[in-house]
């Protein structure tokens, strides 16, 4: 299966999805920093997989450093924390799987910092399978709503490289093909930087499952001619009342599924809800280089080079466009402040 990162020969291996689909390059990291600036420039992209990275980026932040006590270890550690945490401001599970190594490190009263350390790899390998199991689950669920011969349209990339596993949204597409369900995939390009065109559309090939590129301002014209019966996207954190943050781009596809009758469905772990959150507008959303914009993939110039260019990289679906939620313990349908609240608590 395609893997975004692994941890190997004492480094973390990164699969830089900045020159995918023309060349498969994996890049050995070593340093913090190399973490820090592969998340910052999207080397690792997905909500999960940024989580998982940072968690090993954190090991790796402090396995050379000369730490003599518990104290100097966990100063150290929140020093490590608050970098990695600065690299990009909206997938929550960068900061939860940073929080979480920490919470579990801080329950080893017992170690010294030696200790410490090679725990705090166990703990990032421990988070990067259970992110695994977490796809394999909400994948299972997720047959419920796929029937055979589906036709699917996606947005971004929500596969292996944005996640520890088969991914959200296209975990299930995966799943239902794996299950000998017939799926045809409409892959939305997902501009600026392409996400579906480069990185969905080359994990499709390599299944082999039956994937056709669309432009984002074709969804309409899409589902107007009624080729599209359900809409699976991924998330990158999930407030309390069940408003998603998602790549730009997913919004306008929720209005237009909801015009036109088609289910729109969102498949994400429950490290991606953030429930310290009420509303969706207090989602901080990120905003990116205009470059973005005004290039095509850092290589051609579309406008004029001083164009003023706005780009959010993520926008906020609210939740009575959201058919239901897709998680690995089941779907979640509305009315969401408490059927996610109820979701969580099965899962003490
Ligand atoms: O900017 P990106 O590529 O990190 O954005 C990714 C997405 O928006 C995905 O849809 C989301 O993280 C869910 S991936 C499992």
């Amino acid at each position: 299966m395609i893997q975004a990162v692994a941890w190997k020969n004492d480094c973390l291996e990164m699969l830089d999805q900045t020159q995918l689909p023309s060349a498969t390059v994996y890049l050995q990291l070593r340093q913090i920093e190399e973490v820090f600036e592969a998340i910052q420039k999207l080397r690792v992209r997905g909500a999960p997989a940024i989580g998982i990275t940072a968690a090993y980026g954190l090991y790796l932040g402090i396995r050379d450093a000369a730490l003599n006590s518990r104290e100097e270890f966990f100063q150290v550690l929140e020093e490590k924390i608050r970098c990695l945490a600065s690299a990009r401001p909206t997938a929550v599970n960068l900061f939860w799987a940073l929080q979480e190594i920490k919470n579990k490190l801080e329950r080893l009263t017992e170690l010294g910092p030696a200790e410490l350390k090679t725990h705090a790899l166990r703990l990032a390998k421990e988070l990067h399978e259970d992110d695994c199991d977490r796809c394999a689950r909400m994948a299972a669920h997720g047959q419920e709503v796929v029937p055979n011969n589906a036709r699917i349209l996606t947005h971004c990339n929500t596969g292996a490289l944005a996640t520890g596993g088969i991914g959200t949204a296209l975990g299930v597409i995966y799943q239902a093909h794996m299950a000998g369900k017939k799926v045809q995939v409409y892959a939305d390009e997902t501009r600026p930087v392409l996400q579906g065109a480069r990185l969905t559309m080359w994990e499709l090939s390599v299944a082999q499952i039956p994937g056709q590129l669309v432009c984002d301002s074709m969804a309409a014209a899409l589902m107007q001619q009624k080729k599209v019966d359900l809409v699976i996207v991924g998330a990158d954190r999930i407030s309390a009342d069940g408003s998603v943050a998602n790549k730009i781009g997913t919004y306008n596809l929720a209005i237009t599924a909801r015009y036109h009758n088609v289910p729109f469905y969102v498949a994400a772990p429950l490290s991606t809800f953030d429930l310290t959150i009420s509303h969706g507008s207090q989602i901080p959303i990120e905003t990116r280089d205009e470059d973005e914009v005004r290039r095509v993939f850092d290589k051609s110039l579309i406008t004029l080079p001083e164009a003023k260019c706005w780009n959010p990289a993520f926008d906020v679906t609210p939740p009575e466009l959201i058919t239901g939620i897709i998680t690995e313990r089941g779907i979640i349908y509305p009315p969401y402040p408490e059927t996610i609240r109820a979701h969580f608590h099965e899962s003490q």
